[in-house]
């Protein structure tokens, strides 16, 4: 099939590269010249493990080309993917400008039947947005689908290319036929398509996040009990999740979810709700429990030293939103370390991968460590805000000669609190004793 994607963030990225992988012929657009003179030149500019590997792979065997424009890309397309940004608005909501200026594009460039995905997350009612801009800029016959991805940033191939579940929303025999055939490589099944409404896809995608954000934030409500109760939200976590009705999955408390999805995702499911004279009382409250969460260890560090951090050295082990992506959207690390500085501490920061995306926000104002260890000298505490491998078994004696005070405050569980305090170490983690 031919394909022509239009966005290549994330979502666009990735999809443009599977199909490629999957034998389609796969144009990848945008708007920025940059971007694309990068991609063109085998350059990713985001970080993801395996996609440079898989893009250039597809490049060199002529399934994959990227461009400025779009005309000459969605004219022999049997289907085009909408993959642009959708940015929070200014109540909430989602800013759809780049997908209808996208839409209508795409719908001057049309020479045949196609069908138009909207792969960016949208909130319900976008589909039909779309086909209405379609409908007044295409000469041609058209369908629009609506195909939610649920890809996770540092496992992205790995979920396309095995996906739980495809969602295609679209009241179209032959749109889906054509999907469906698109999708086959990917599914067995176990792991089906699923066939529905536009609507009812659009509004799986904002359900399905703010079900997981529940989960961490059912679970950083939980911890904070545990510690106020005296149990451990370790014990309590394994438990719960052995209910197979629960399962395991999301149940890892932590300093706040943060991210390109769930934050923005929530807010806007909450605006959609409230433009139809419906409060949702509980995602509201999931938001609230994360901006606490997202203070805590900042709260943590303040009991520790007596109420101030004046003249106080703090290291920071991790500064992207999760292990595995160089992604600083929203991450709760921006909150911990924003947090240090304004109560006086000096901050020194480690992450293998985001320190160029951290210093857009910080620049000079904290500095940056290019080892772990180097994070850790002369420091009277380290916060831990990112689960990253590499910090999971260190050299804790090391660590200890390192730090002027060996106090260690874990936001996100790492170790266990017995060997900790056998080590000698001042161990604080979430809901733990
Ligand atoms: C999420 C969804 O998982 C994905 O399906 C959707 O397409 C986009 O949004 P992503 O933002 O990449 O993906 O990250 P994810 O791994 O889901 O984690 C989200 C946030 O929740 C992170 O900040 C993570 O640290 C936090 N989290 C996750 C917890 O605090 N505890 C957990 O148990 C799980």
């Amino acid at each position: 099939m031919r394909i022509a994607i239009i966005g290549t963030g994330y979502v666009g990225l990735v999809a443009g590269t599977c199909f490629a992988d999957s034998g389609n012929e796969v144009t990848c657009v945008d708007i920025d010249a940059r971007k694309i003179r990068m991609l063109q030149n085998g350059e990713v500019p985001l970080y993801e493990p395996g996609l440079e590997e898989l893009i250039r792979k597809n490049v060199r065997e002529r399934r994959l080309a990227f461009s400025t424009e779009l005309a000459p890309a969605v004219g022999p397309a049997q289907v085009v993917f909408i993959a642009v940004g959708t940015p929070e608005g200014e109540s909430g909501d989602a800013d759809l400008q780049y997908v209808l200026a996208a839409a209508e594009d795409i719908g001057r460039a049309l020479r045949q039947y196609t069908v138009v995905v909207n792969k960016s997350t949208v909130p319900v009612g976008t589909a039909d947005k779309v086909a209405e801009v379609l409908a007044r800029t295409a000469r041609v016959e058209f369908d629009v689908v609506s195909n939610p991805e649920f890809l996770k940033e540092g496992a992205a191939l790995e979920d396309f290319l095995k996906p739980d579940r495809v969602v295609i929303g679209t009241a179209s025999e032959r749109a889906r036929r054509l999907m469906g055939e698109l999708y086959a490589p990917f599914v067995r099944t176990e792991n089906p398509v699923l066939y529905m409404d536009s609507r009812s896809a659009e509004l799986t995608k904002y359900a399905a996040n703010a079900m997981l954000a529940t989960r961490v934030s059912f679970m950083n409500d939980v911890a904070a009990l545990c510690e106020k109760v005296g149990a451990d939200v370790d014990f309590v976590r394994k438990a719960l999740g052995a209910d197979r009705r629960i399962g395991y999955p999301f149940l890892f408390p932590g300093v706040g979810y943060g991210g390109s999805c769930f934050p923005k995702d929530l807010k806007a499911l909450v605006a959609t709700g409230r433009e139809h004279g419906l409060e949702l009382d509980l995602l509201r409250a999931v938001d609230r429990t994360n901006e606490r969460q997202k203070r805590l260890l900042v709260a943590k560090a303040l009991k520790h030293f007596g109420g101030s951090l004046a003249g106080r050295t703090l290291g920071v082990w991790g500064l992207s939103f999760k292990p595995k992506t160089d992604d600083m959207r929203e991450a709760p690390s921006l909150e911990v370390i924003e947090g240090l500085l304004g109560k006086g501490a000096q901050v020194v920061a480690h992450d293998p991968v985001a320190e160029r995306g951290a210093r857009r926000y910080f620049g000079d104002r904290i500095r940056y460590a290019a080892l772990p260890y180097d994070a850790l000298e002369g420091v009277d505490a380290l916060c831990i805000v990112t689960e990253w491998n590499e910090f999971r078994h260190p050299d804790f004696e090391r660590m200890k000669a390192l730090m002027k005070t060996p106090v260690i405050f874990d936001g996100r569980n790492i170790y266990d609190p017995a060997r900790m305090r056998e080590l000698g170490f001042t161990y604080l983690g979430i809901g733990r004793r």
